[in-house]
């Protein structure tokens, strides 16, 4: 069975003050199995972000339904972990709270949860960091408590939208590696918003490109890089035929809403 399967989603959204009504999305449909890692690009305001708001049932679909594990989605869940590029950890809650957050209101036991914050607290390599204030850490740190936050509460699929796109180069670089190495290791079902072509290569298992908006889905491109990936895999012949060939996918629709 898919763990995930999305049935001719589409969403439109009202006119603002009585303006015409903007679609987004046109029908999608997307059948996407146990711990696969699928990375979705597309030009700005083809719907990525509302796509995966949908996912996370954040946002209503105008048609067609969403199923994670046979179940239709109608509202956020814990089943589902998100992670979004703005920083959106809690100010007021420390590392440590902000990732035992979900499993406070889950109701486990305060040994139990310690437990499992500090294992995320050390794949994330955040050890010594605990007891600090979100506004007390970088941006990439920010982001590793995030995904923490989001992993601890054990979802079946893990929500990102553009995760590390607020980060410099350098630190982008690492958490990339990071995330991937917790995937390989932890497996995960992801779906993984970006608009960065290497980023999307480089993380997945399947690659989505959409069109310009109205977004549905211009091409499906299985990533059969080997694992564990290291960063030198970008330099590789066969990197940069993939990269060629997205650029070129992403370039057509890019020109599209230029002109549009
Ligand atoms: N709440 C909303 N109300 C009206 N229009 C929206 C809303 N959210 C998104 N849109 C529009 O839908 C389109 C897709 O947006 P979005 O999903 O954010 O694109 P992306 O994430 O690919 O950049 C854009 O034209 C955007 O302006
Ligand atoms: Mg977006």
């Amino acid at each position: 069975m898919n763990k995930l399967l999305i049935e001719g989603v589409s969403r439109t959204f009202a006119g603002v003050r009585g303006g015409q009504p903007v679609k987004a999305l046109m029908p999608i449909d997307l059948a996407v199995a146990a711990n696969d890692f699928i990375t979705i690009l597309g030009p700005s305001g083809c719907g990525k972000s509302t796509l995966l708001r949908i996912v996370a049932g954040l946002e209503a679909s105008s048609e067609g339904r969403v199923l994670l594990d046979g179940k239709a989605v109608t509202r956020p869940g814990p089943d589902r972990g998100m992670v979004f590029q703005s920083y959106t950890l809690f100010p007021w809650l420390t590392v440590a709270q902000n990732i035992a957050f979900g499993l406070r209101e889950r109701g486990m036991p305060e040994k139990e949860r310690d437990g499992v914050v500090a294992s995320y607290v050390n794949l994330v390599g955040l050890k010594g960091f605990e007891n600090h204030w979100p506004k007390q850490l970088s941006g990439g740190m920010q982001q590793r408590t995030a995904i923490a936050r989001a992993l601890a509460n054990d979802p079946e699929i893990l929500l990102l939208d553009e995760p590390f796109g607020a980060l410099d180069n350098q630190t982008r670089g690492l958490m990339q590696e990071l995330l991937l190495g917790i995937w390989e290791r932890r497996q995960k079902t992801v779906l993984f918003v970006t608009h960065d072509i290497e980023e999307a290569i480089f993380m997945a298992s399947r690659v989505i490109v959409m069109t310009a908006r109205p977004g549905r889905i211009k091409s499906d491109v299985a990533i059969d890089l080997p694992h564990p990936r290291h960063y030198t895999l970008k330099t590789s012949p066969e990197f940069s035929a993939l990269k060629a060939r997205l650029t070129e996918d992403i370039r057509v629709e890019a020109m599209r809403t230029a002109q549009a």
